[in-house]
């Protein structure tokens, strides 16, 4: 059981740390911004020389290329592929092999008993809609995506692998250990299902959108002598971009949703997944909305909102 107290901590932690340093100036801009964002935030030194000022400088230009996003899907496919073999095929008695490896790794402490010995097909369905999705964005992330000057704190970056590391067993934790197990309405697996649906085919198109203003704007700038910022990048609009500003991260928000909604709502796991989903993104949305303004100004948003639609 420590495991699934691990894996929650987890996504809490992330949350927690989200928040705070969003919530202080300096530690958003070196933190929290990444990509178009990042491009025009300074990290202000100011003439202090001191090694502890000197020192917080260089951990908040520590940075790695953003086209490394890619790798966070390899790491995710890889999981929850393996992840899925596992629990297809398992053992002949108690948990699945990975599990089996995690609990002995965490024995000296776990002191927590085993209900379950294998999710059941509600678990599967989870695990087989998260893979859909991670293969997808890899596929769009190495095939479609034009690659880009654009960083990310490597802490960013660090999170984003664990993230995709611990993902795949947290949607499947609470099913396995039997928390929550109860038989999920087919009506209420159909409505997840329909979300799943909807929100990857709308996230599909918005990334397109995106990515093809992304390529004008690497034309344009071959034609610029003085390269504009606003020349690399465009206000998108199609598709649902005619709602809010941010599409792509609401889509992703309810691809975490539905996943939840097909367990019946019972996986206090995946719940924080969500909520940690929900947090990063709102925080992204937030501040790719303050960017928009910053460059193209207020008038050209026509009040468009960051994530919700009518709302914020
Ligand atoms: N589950 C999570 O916690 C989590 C966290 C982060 C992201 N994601 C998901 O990963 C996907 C990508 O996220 P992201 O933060 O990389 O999205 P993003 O910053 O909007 O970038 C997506 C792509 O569109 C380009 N782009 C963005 N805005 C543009 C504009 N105004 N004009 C022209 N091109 C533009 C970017 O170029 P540049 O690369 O040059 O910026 C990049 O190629 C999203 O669907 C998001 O939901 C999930």
């Amino acid at each position: 059981m420590l495991f699934v107290y691990l894996l929650r901590s987890v996504y809490a932690l992330l949350a927690g740390l989200a928040i705070a340093f969003e919530l202080a100036p300096c530690t958003r801009e070196a933190f929290v911004k990444y990509g178009k964002t990042r491009v025009t935030s300074t990290i202000r030194g100011g003439m202090c020389q001191s090694w502890p000022a000197v020192a917080a400088r260089l951990c908040a230009s520590a940075t790695v290329s953003k086209n490394l996003f890619s790798q966070f899907y390899y790491v995710g496919a890889a999981v929850g592929s393996m992840l899925m073999l596992d629990l297809v095929c398992p053992p002949h008695s108690g948990l699945p092999r990975s599990f089996q490896v995690l609990e002995a790794s965490l024995q000296w402490t776990n002191h927590g008993g085993i209900h379950a010995a294998v999710p059941d097909r509600i678990g599967l369905l989870g695990l087989g809609m998260y893979n859909v999705h991670v293969f997808v964005r890899l596929k769009e992330s190495v095939l479609d995506q034009p690659t880009t000057g654009a960083r990310m704190h490597v802490g960013q970056y660090v999170v984003g692998l664990i993230f995709y590391l611990a993902t795949p067993f947290a949607l499947v934790v609470d099913r396995c250990y039997g928390l929550g197990r109860n038989t999920v309405p087919l009506w209420i697996v159909i409505a997840g299902l329909v979300l799943f649906s909807y929100a990857s085919l709308h996230q599909s198109r918005c990334h397109q959108i995106l990515f093809q203003l992304r390529r004008q704007g690497l034309q344009k700038r071959q034609f610029r002598a003085k390269e504009q910022l606003a020349s690399l990048y465009a206000l998108p609009c199609g598709d649902l971009f005619d709602h809010v500003l941010c599409p792509h991260y609401l889509c992703e928000i309810f691809i975490y949703t539905s996943i939840w909604i097909v367990t019946g709502c019972n996986s206090i796991t995946i719940l924080y997944v969500v909520i940690w989903t929900l947090i990063n993104l709102a925080i992204t949305a937030r501040e790719t909305r303050q960017w928009y303004c910053q460059v193209f100004g207020d008038r050209l948003l026509h009040n468009r909102p960051a994530l919700v639609p009518f709302i914020w």
